[in-house]
């Protein structure tokens, strides 16, 4: 099976892909357009944009689309390219950025980690090699660093912006309100998925959906746990829509549309809002043909590490970290991610 990694990515590889157009965004996942948007000012814009994403967080599918984000579609190939030259790198290159201590950052191999089983919704592996960029961060070469710290910086500063608008929105002060500040100033990790295109029948060792006859997934259903998620997609070159989001008791393909991101809340914004916006839950399909490779790049954007979790319910997150009971999220982050490292197959 060809199995080689497609590093030429640029905007003519760009636009060979075999992207959606925004007619297909499923009609609960809007798509907020934010050309020429300022943040800062108080315009109609704004409110208009306040109001589609309440109603979409609150009484909707949790998952909206944002474009005209303000990352050229030129930077975003650059990106692209260095970190595809990552994972084509020898087996033994690529060791040497496997980091086995936290925070976790460097590079993972396909089927180390276990989302569904590290946040206890399941046990399926994730069949995607990673590559996660957070603090005291080790990489390959410096055109490589420069391209990640500008991918973290820009979209920090869109997630900032939104969460903002939400916070906005909900009519929280903003001065008084230390957990929402802790949410506001926070931290992120960037991780990029690099789905292999390993078809659901084959007999690839790499798949662990051959003896299952459930729906054959690479990634288990899960909500993410920080604040708010910022997913840039690449499509497969199939047309298979491989992202779904469980939305009014079913899963909707979330498709890849050229020039946007995805976004969606994670648990603790769900948990200080008192459960008024929602962390919806998502999973990643595996196709049962061959052209189903893609990249997904998230950036998650976590409460800083003294965001107090003894102020909070913590009923939810008692169910995810068990006889653990941090005081901070740096704590529960920290639990999180030794869940991921130790329950590797
Ligand atoms: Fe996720």
């Amino acid at each position: 099976m060809k199995k080689e990694i497609k590093t030429d990515i640029h905007l003519e590889y760009f636009d060979s892909m075999n992207w959606y157009n925004e007619s297909s965004a499923p009609k609960n996942v809007p798509i907020i357009d934010l050309k020429g948007f300022n943040f800062d000012s108080k315009n109609n814009d704004i409110e208009k944009i306040k109001a589609t994403i309440i109603e979409c967080l609150k009484n909707g599918s949790g998952f909206f689309y944002i474009k005209n984000f303000g990352i050229e579609e030129a930077y975003l190939s650059e990106f692209l390219r260095v970190t595809g030259e990552l994972f084509q790198m020898p087996k033994n290159e690529k060791e040497k950025l496997i980091c086995p201590t936290l925070p976790l950052r460097g590079y993972t191999e396909t089927n180390k980690e276990n989302t569904a089983l590290a946040i206890n919704s399941g046990d399926s592996p994730d069949i995607c090699m990673k590559y996660t960029w957070t603090q005291n961060n080790i990489y390959p070469n410096i055109d490589f660093k420069n391209n990640w710290d500008l991918y973290m910086d820009k979209t920090r500063s869109i997630s900032r912006k939104l969460l903002e608008l939400i916070r906005s929105a909900l009519g929280e002060d903003e001065k008084n309100n230390q957990l929402w500040n802790n949410v506001i100033n926070g931290e992120g990790m960037v991780r990029h998925l690099y789905y292999p295109d390993i078809p659901s029948n084959s007999e690839d060792p790499l798949n662990h959906n051959l003896s299952t006859n459930e729906t054959p997934l690479r990634m288990g259903n899960h909500s993410d746990i920080g604040s708010i998620t910022l997913l840039y997609q690449t499509p497969c070159p199939n047309g298979f829509v491989s992202l779904e989001a469980e939305i009014d008791d079913g899963f909707v393909g979330i498709p890849a549309i050229r020039n946007t991101m995805v976004v969606n809340i994670g648990d603790t914004l769900s948990i200080i809002t008192g459960g008024e916006i929602k962390a919806t839950k998502h999973r990643v399909l595996q196709s049962n043909h061959q052209g189903s490779e893609r990249t997904a790049t998230a950036l998650f954007y976590f409460p800083s590490s003294d965001f107090d979790l003894k102020k909070i319910d913590k009923t939810e997150y008692q169910g995810l970290i068990g006889k653990i009971n941090p005081n901070t999220f740096s704590d529960f982050l920290n639990s999180m991610s030794e869940n991921y490292c130790n329950k590797n197959l």
